[in-house]
């Protein structure tokens, strides 16, 4: 038994440095590497040492390998930048919150990314009210507009494979259908009950509580600018009601719009 330590400033390793690291493992005819990990970190190492058995925790009690290997941080992935990881990998730093904020800034315009800050401190202060998950709401605000700004093509791409049947949509709410589908496949996040919320955010048609809560902070993000205190006030008191009276003024805007009959 030959032992390697692989250490370092890292919170989680992309594809690239594993490979790397189990070349330098061949190079040195290491059999077991050992990585030392912050406690927090180790659900992100975990997801590499159930692909491979010949990885170990380090613990500190043992005497440091004569082999040792120093690795930081993909400065991409600093940045929200998550395509040199796996999809699993990508849903568990969504789920734990690294690089969260990064991300979704990275796939929408700055204006944009405002609008989600605020509108998502609006969804964490409603669900604290009602009582509905937080993690699960932030993830849910950060993301909900998620394919917003793929290019038109991109979305039409998405929409033929995830929500053929609501192609004659307008192309505003193409996103609330692309949005989960991305969530789930290319960012590897798989929670129904979020996916759900922003599957039904433009509409506000679905009886679940984070749905319900996504639909008005969406709705009456104080940064659109609106005047919606009252309208915040009756969502903190109650969320039902709130629903209603906002999808009865969307149906007044788009039937004055001409958009429906
Ligand atoms: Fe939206
Ligand atoms: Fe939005």
């Amino acid at each position: 038994m030959k032992p390697g330590l692989v250490y370092g400033d890292f919170h989680v390793l992309t594809s690239a440095q594993i490979e790397q690291i189990e070349s330098w493992a061949k190079e040195n005819g290491i059999t077991d590497v050992y990585f030392s990990v912050k406690p927090e970190d180790i659900p992100y190492m975990e997801y590499w040492m159930n692909q491979n058995p010949t990885f170990l925790l380090y613990k500190d009690s043992q005497k440091t390998p004569e082999n040792t290997l120093e690795l930081s941080e993909d400065p991409d992935l600093r940045e929200g930048n998550f395509e040199a990881l796996p999809v699993r990998l990508r849903g568990i730093l969504i789920e734990r919150g690294l690089y969260r904020e990064e991300c979704a800034h990275r796939l929408l315009k700055p204006k944009r990314y405002a609008h989600v800050e605020s509108m998502t401190d609006l969804a964490v202060t409603l669900a604290k009210i009602h009582g509905a998950d937080l993690n699960k709401t932030r993830i849910a605000g950060l993301f909900h507009d998620c394919t917003k700004a793929l290019p038109d093509e991109k979305n039409l791409t998405l929409m033929r494979l995830c929500a053929p049947e609501y192609l004659s949509r307008s192309k505003e709410v193409y996103h609330q259908y692309t949005g989960p589908f991305y969530l789930k496949f290319v960012l590897g996040y798989t929670d129904k009950e979020v996916l759900e919320a922003i599957r039904h955010h433009t509409d506000g048609d679905d009886e679940g509580l984070l749905s319900k809560i996504l639909y008005l902070a969406d709705k009456l993000d104080p940064s659109r600018g609106y005047d919606v205190t009252d309208m915040i006030d009756l969502a903190k008191k109650d969320l039902d009601a709130a629903v209603k009276k906002e999808r009865e003024l969307q149906l007044e805007y788009l039937r004055k719009k001409g958009i429906i009959a």
